[in-house]
């Protein structure tokens, strides 16, 4: 009688098996291999409605996943041969999760500006948005606000004065943990955690509510009150986001590169460089605060030649915010040099970040 496919395979296995004692782990495996194939084929066989709505269903899932949103996809760093170099020499023990290092030659295409962004868009609850998200010391209304600087001034002059060498001592006495709010990491790897809860405050402004996490209210506006006392009018822009208004500004990227002809997948690697991907932004956790002035209201690197730019630069660790985008770091943050976002982090780790010229990734590595 003629044996089946399947007898046959069956034999060949047990004969190679009892042939040669080394054979026999092989044998094994492909004898159970050729047993679950048989399974397979039968079960198929004898029920083709249940084939039939199996391979329906693998054929969704396929499909699903090839027109998945790829919200969370690895996003292309800034990264050029130099760069690259640097990645290997600058951080040689870094236990930092690197951006993707794909490259990116787009020769002719810059990184669209938010402006250049809203250009041809005619949606008006965008512009308004925009319009109404950009504060000035003058512009705030809350009367806590007067009372709260006027305070600090008095506690600042009646506060007893440290010495040099004391200053040193209880700078080399900070430890730093990683589980300090003010040093929550948030970037493309490190998304912000479900359960990450703190309280937004609120300051009353002429053209609306300013909103941030309220542990860092006081020394923002200690930091606009003593810019203004040196000439300079900070401008607030988007402090507190949530998700929805961090997805509206990261899809409007996606939107406007498109327009000029780049595909999806392109498209929104280029945005994920100036605008977080929706979930992994500090502006959510309300510890980030875009900062302009009232004669340079654009977010570009220009303001950082500007003297709000550079009074920001020089002063802001002694408020405890760092610039958290620097220049040079891109191939770390994956993100632009952004020279208007502000990241609270407290005085100390400020000074050092500051001082030290690193970004947030960098000092996690270095003292956390
Ligand atoms: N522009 C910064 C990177 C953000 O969207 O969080
Ligand atoms: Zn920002």
């Amino acid at each position: 009688m003629k044996r089946s496919l399947h007898e046959r395979a069956k034999a060949f296995f047990i004969n190679m098996g009892r042939k040669s004692r080394i054979l026999k782990g092989p044998a094994i495996l492909g004898l159970a291999f050729s047993m679950l194939l048989h399974r397979i084929f039968e079960y198929c066989r004898k029920g083709t409605k249940r084939f039939i709505c199996a391979a329906f269903v693998l054929l969704c899932f396929m499909a699903g996943n090839s027109f998945a949103y790829p919200v969370f996809q690895e996003e292309s760093g800034f990264v050029s041969g130099e760069d690259k170099e640097k990645m290997i020499t600058a951080v040689p023990d870094s236990d930092i999760v690197l951006a993707d290092e794909q490259q990116i030659t787009y020769d002719d295409l810059e990184i669209l500006e938010d402006e250049d962004v809203l250009e041809g868009y005619d949606d008006a609850e965008l512009h308004g948005m925009e319009d109404a998200d950009k504060y000035l010391l003058d512009e705030i209304l809350d009367e806590k606000v007067e009372e709260q600087l006027s305070e600090n001034a008095e506690s600042e002059s009646e506060g007893t004065q440290l010495s040099e060498d004391e200053i040193k001592e209880e700078k080399t006495k900070t430890e730093f943990s990683r589980d300090d709010w003010k040093l929550v990491l948030i970037n493309k790897q490190h998304p912000v955690p479900e359960n990450y809860e703190f309280t937004l405050g609120k300051i009353k402004t002429i053209k609306g509510e300013m909103q941030c996490d309220e542990r860092i209210i006081e020394e923002l506006l200690g930091m606009m009150q003593a810019a203004r006392d040196e000439g300079v009018n900070l401008a607030i822009c988007s402090p507190y986001r949530d998700l929805n208004r961090q997805e509206i500004l990261f899809n409007r990227k996606i939107k406007a590169y498109m327009e000029k002809g780049m595909s999806y997948m392109d498209a929104y690697s280029l945005s994920s460089q100036a605008v977080t991907v929706p979930g992994a932004s500090e502006h959510q956790i309300g510890l980030a605060i875009d900062i302009v002035s009232d004669t340079y209201l654009t977010l570009d690197e220009g303001f950082a030649d500007t003297d709000a730019g550079k009074w920001l630069e020089e002063h802001c660790s002694e408020y405890g915010f760092i610039l958290r985008y620097p220049k040079g770091k891109e191939y770390i943050t994956s993100i632009e040099f952004e020279p208007w976002h502000f990241r609270y982090v407290g005085k100390e780790a400020a000074e050092i970040i500051m001082k030290e010229g690193l970004c947030l990734e960098e000092f996690w590595d270095k003292y956390l």
